[in-house]
């Protein structure tokens, strides 16, 4: 009988909190860049939508930038997990572990993967003055004045860091360039539109708009193919058609709870982001800026969570064999 009780108490307990919740208390949405960057844009355009299938939520952007995102996922990592801090953050959770020798969390065990949002291509950008305009352009020059040149980026770990490691690699540059960090890629497309720095590899999130308007060059983009479907980057040859063989680098979003979120949170958090992920306005917002919002099985939490760890057994070896050119 005292059994029957202290069960029915658990499940009211559960019940009454998941009824709860979101109440009025703000989900903050962690981004571990500054704000203005492709994961910053990614976190509102999804808290916009998610404000309409999460009923009652008051989603804040709380932007913690820093060690190539590894400061903002530690602060999500040891939240209170009653599900009002919630990580959004990208490749950077499968990268990460293969280039900083202590994270402060576990990637695997120290979070709830909430499911998965999009997958975003990358662009090879340079400078408005930079003398190259072509790819095969850019390439020879790069490799002839290197030593002389910077690439900008996010921070070790990061999209764009890990993007400048993978290219220079494939390339075989003999002279890595310089790397100038920043606390997101906002920061650093406007340093390389204003031609303070070289050269960038961004989010297609993030370098549309400046390739549109001239601000910027843009010579490739990282996919295994072009993309066709884009009015603007269709124009724009992939690596691999430039004869970097196998390069493919596509950046992923996903969303992260602190371990230990309550199931019935988890799961009207998930159904609240799958719901958000039909929203014919967050994906036509997302396939304007060349992004493909997930409809697999990457949008459920299992899903979410093996993707995660396979990306991180692939980016290893990749990241060794770059890794001459780590900060
Ligand atoms: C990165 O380069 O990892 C991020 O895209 C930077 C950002 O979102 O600002």
């Amino acid at each position: 009988m005292k059994r029957l009780l202290v069960l029915a108490l658990a499940v009211t307990a559960l019940f009454a909190n998941a009824q709860a919740y979101p109440g009025s208390k703000p989900i903050s949405f962690v981004v571990p860049f500054a704000a203005g960057g492709p994961t910053d844009r990614v976190a509102r355009d999804l808290a916009q939508a998610m404000r309409k299938t999460l009923p009652g939520a008051n989603f804040v952007i709380e932007n913690v930038n820093g060690a190539g995102g590894t400061m903002g996922a530690t602060k999500v990592a040891k939240a209170n997990p009653d599900g009002h801090t919630l990580l959004l953050w990208h490749i950077g959770m499968a990268s990460t572990p293969g280039l900083y020798r202590k994270l402060q969390y576990k990637p695997l065990e120290d979070f709830e993967y909430l499911g998965m949002v999009n997958d975003v291509p990358m662009t090879l950008i340079g400078r408005p003055q930079l003398p190259a305009n072509t790819y095969r352009d850019f390439e020879n020059y790069i490799k002839a004045n290197g030593a002389k040149l910077n690439i900008a980026h996010a921070g070790l770990g990061s999209a764009s860091h890990l993007c400048g490691l993978m290219w220079q690699s494939a390339v075989n540059a003999k002279v890595a360039m310089a790397t100038i960090p920043f606390g997101g890629t906002a920061p650093a497309m406007t340093a390389l539109v204003r031609g303070q720095v070289d050269v960038l590899c961004d989010q297609t999130t993030n370098t549309t708009s400046q390739i549109e308007s001239g601000r910027v060059k843009a010579y490739a983009v990282t996919t295994a193919g072009r993309l066709t479907n884009h009015k603007l980057l269709k124009d724009y040859p992939s690596l691999q058609e430039m004869g970097l063989k196998g390069f493919n680098l596509t950046i992923w979003h996903g969303l992260y709870a602190p371990k230990g979120t309550p199931a019935a949170v988890l799961k009207q958090l998930n159904e609240a982001l799958k719901l958000a992920l039909k929203d014919p306005e967050f994906i036509k917002k997302q396939e304007d800026l060349g992004a493909i919002v997930v409809t697999d099985n990457r949008m459920e939490p299992a899903g979410h969570k093996a993707f995660v760890a396979a990306e991180i057994e692939k980016l290893k070896p990749l990241i060794e064999a770059a890794g001459k050119f780590a900060d």
